[in-house]
């Protein structure tokens, strides 16, 4: 980065963590999903809600900044409720990994907590045993209601395979990496198009394996582009190869990067979808957000001209998200705003604390400063 881009990074992250010095004194009890008039608030008070994480997370992010020891309390708190999620089977599913990773294994990462362990243990076990021996993929979500997603798998899921990684790099058993491996090479047949682009959802038969039919999931439809699945993919694939050196899975990182940048409109605001109609216009914060996380990991790991199209592509994302589409207001409390969960959902662009999590992360990463989560 150049002194100009430096600053830059030094001046927003330092607005984000003095937003945060208050915003942690006035949520340190909840654990939140969004805001409701600028209050944070967890919209469902399902404790197995899987961005039940982020929150944690985040004030791990805020400790390694400021080392003041509030952040610790409140991060320590919200592992401690997710332990009512960890003891009801029916509320485990594929995102153990957004809940436990940091949230239990960053603080074992940092204090060596045998408790805290012993959670991202038991999580990862959970995960592990969703596998499918014959599809070669982890199941994601648990049913809903007569919804029967037994051969279901989700792009989403490559950000939940470090806590596999993890498993195995803390135990010495490669039985959890394997699982992940495993995952990895199927999406990577499976959900990766040539051009780049990512499916969200695809159906596996249960008993041979194959490929049933994929669906649009969160996006516009069947065989669009929802945004934050490609952001998921782009930064998973990434970590992937980080903890396996596999270059298929840097490969297939850069070729879901190239094909976001190739989509980065001119203001270098995010739609829900690359491939939505025209109007509405939707964005998702969360999608930019993610995709700059994985662009700067990527941009570590090119030297030269490619390193710097993927490090300025995340500034960009950055700079637009901090510019059009952050709150920097310190009586409110949420950092990112037009964020979106689903495109057919009745409602769009509103704050979602994963949004804020990565946003925050990326910031840290640039400024040499991130506990590294994943
Ligand atoms: N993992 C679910 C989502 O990204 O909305």
């Amino acid at each position: 980065m150049n002194e100009e881009q430096k600053k830059w990074v030094e001046d927003t992250l330092g607005k984000a963590e003095r937003k945060l010095a208050k915003v942690s004194e006035r949520s340190a009890a909840k654990i939140p999903y969004s805001t409701a008039q600028g209050v944070h608030d967890d919209r469902s008070g399902d404790i197995g809600w899987w961005t039940n994480g982020f929150w944690g997370g985040m004030m791990w992010q805020m400790y390694r900044l400021t080392g003041e020891e509030k952040y610790r309390r409140i991060a320590e708190d919200n592992e401690k409720k997710l332990d009512a999620c960890l003891m009801d089977y029916g509320k485990l599913d594929h995102d153990n990994g957004f809940r436990w990773l940091p949230t239990a294994v960053a603080d074992y990462r940092l204090t060596k907590s045998e408790a805290s362990k012993n959670r991202g243990l038991l999580a990862a076990g959970n995960l592990a045993g969703r596998y499918n021996n014959k599809g070669c993929f982890i199941r994601a979500w648990n049913d809903w209601g007569d919804d029967d997603h037994r051969g279901w798998a989700i792009i989403d899921c490559m950000m939940n395979l470090p806590l596999l990684y993890w498993a195995s790099e803390e135990t010495g058993d490669p039985r959890f990496r394997q699982v992940a491996v495993s995952h990895a090479d199927t999406a990577m047949k499976a959900f990766v198009r040539g051009d780049g682009s990512v499916n969200h959802i695809v159906e596996f038969d249960l008993e041979t394996g194959g490929k049933v039919k994929s669906y649009g999931g969160q996006g516009f439809g069947t065989g669009s582009s929802w945004t934050r699945g490609q952001s998921w993919g782009l930064y998973g694939f990434t970590i992937s190869y980080l903890h396996t050196k596999d270059e298929a899975y840097l490969e297939t990182a850069e070729r879901i990067a190239n094909y976001f940048i190739a989509n980065i409109p001119e203001d270098g605001l995010i739609p829900v979808d690359f491939r939505q109609p025209r109007e509405p216009a939707y964005q998702d914060s969360t999608a930019a957000a993610i995709a700059a996380c994985g662009l700067i990991e990527l941009s570590r790991l090119r030297e030269g001209r490619q390193g710097e199209v993927y490090l300025n592509a995340a500034l960009k994302l950055l700079g637009a998200l901090a510019e059009h589409s952050t709150n920097w207001n310190e009586a409110e409390d949420n950092l990112l705003e037009r964020c979106t969960a689903a495109y057919h959902d009745p409602e769009h662009e509103f704050s979602i604390i994963y949004g804020d999590y990565y946003f925050l992360e990326a910031l840290m990463k640039l400024a040499g400063k991130e506990l590294f989560i994943w």
